[in-house]
């Protein structure tokens, strides 16, 4: 008779990754075989007791039950964990000199109206104006013709639109540009305020628990899509900012901290300079 090898504490990884099956995609094999692999070495490294294992499963739980179309708690929980910016990295390992990307983050909205260079897109009058300028250039300094900028920021009281629907004006600090031959772009926005990600849930609950702020620090978001480069997902970051060594979703990249000058040549509180340099497109 055969001897059958049941599951042991020795033996749980090979016990568990020996049931794929044949068949399965190979790119599948391999990234649960490492998952089992690293959640069963954690659990033995720690020595996971049942109670925190129903702890682990509760956090789980409402983490899912909180997600709908409007609040994505898992993707608040990998942000706060440093996941969203490792994927990032290793998604978009940029050649010197091309603008670095950061976390998109959940309040983007499709389809915000485009607005002729120079247009305000601060529609509820809050917050001190800033002009935001500067060009869309490839890798040798040429600048880039129809890039689509998508720009989105908080409001002075450090919300978004989505997140005060009705108390906001629709698209508040909100806009796309299209670059023209000269690759300039300039709008005018405000000069943003750091705000706290959403903290009342589950993720909320674990920065708590670990000592953690949920703060970030100010800034404007940026989307550059053009049908020859690779997308950039951006912001740019308010020099001198409380929160910029400690931004609760690790979003911070040194090159993209723009200092906001006091505005003398423009009918602005402040300025932003600010240039983007977009890679080609991989062949595919
Ligand atoms: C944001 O910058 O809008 C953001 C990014 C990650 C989590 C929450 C908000
Ligand atoms: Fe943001």
């Amino acid at each position: 008779m055969s001897r059958i090898d049941y599951f042991t504490e020795a033996n749980s990884v090979e016990a568990v990754n020996a049931r794929m099956g044949e068949d399965t995609d190979p790119r599948l094999r391999e990234v649960m075989a490492s998952l089992v692999r690293y959640l069963h070495g954690f659990i033995k490294e720690v020595g996971l007791t049942q109670e925190e294992w129903e702890v682990a499963i509760d956090f789980l739980t409402r983490t899912g039950q909180l997600c709908d179309n409007e609040r994505q708690e898992f993707i608040l929980l990998s942000d706060t964990l440093g996941v969203s910016m490792l994927v990032d990295a290793l998604a978009h390992r940029r050649p010197a000199g091309a603008t670095e990307n950061t976390v998109f983050g959940p309040f983007h909205v499709d389809g915000a109206p485009e607005l002729p260079m120079g247009s305000c897109i601060s529609l509820d009058g809050k917050g001190e104006s800033c002009r935001y300028s500067g060009r869309v250039l490839d890798l040798e300094g040429r600048p880039i013709a129809g890039a689509r900028i998508d720009v989105w920021s908080d409001n002075s009281d450090g919300f978004y639109d989505v997140q005060q629907p009705g108390r906001q004006p629709t698209w508040n600090n909100r806009g796309v540009f299209v670059t023209g031959p000269d690759g300039r772009y300039d709008f005018v926005g405000i000069k943003p305020v750091s705000y706290p990600i959403p903290d009342d849930g589950p993720v909320g609950n674990m920065l708590t628990r670990l000592g953690r702020h949920p703060w970030r620090p100010a800034h404007m978001h940026f989307l550059l899509t053009h049908p020859d480069y690779e997308r950039i997902v951006t912001h740019l970051f308010v020099a001198g900012d409380d929160y910029l060594a400690s931004d609760a979703v690790f979003g911070v990249k040194a090159s993209l901290i723009v200092a906001y000058r006091r505005a003398n040549q423009s009918d602005t509180e402040w300025e932003a300079t600010a240039d983007f340099v977009m890679i080609a497109q991989p062949p595919h």
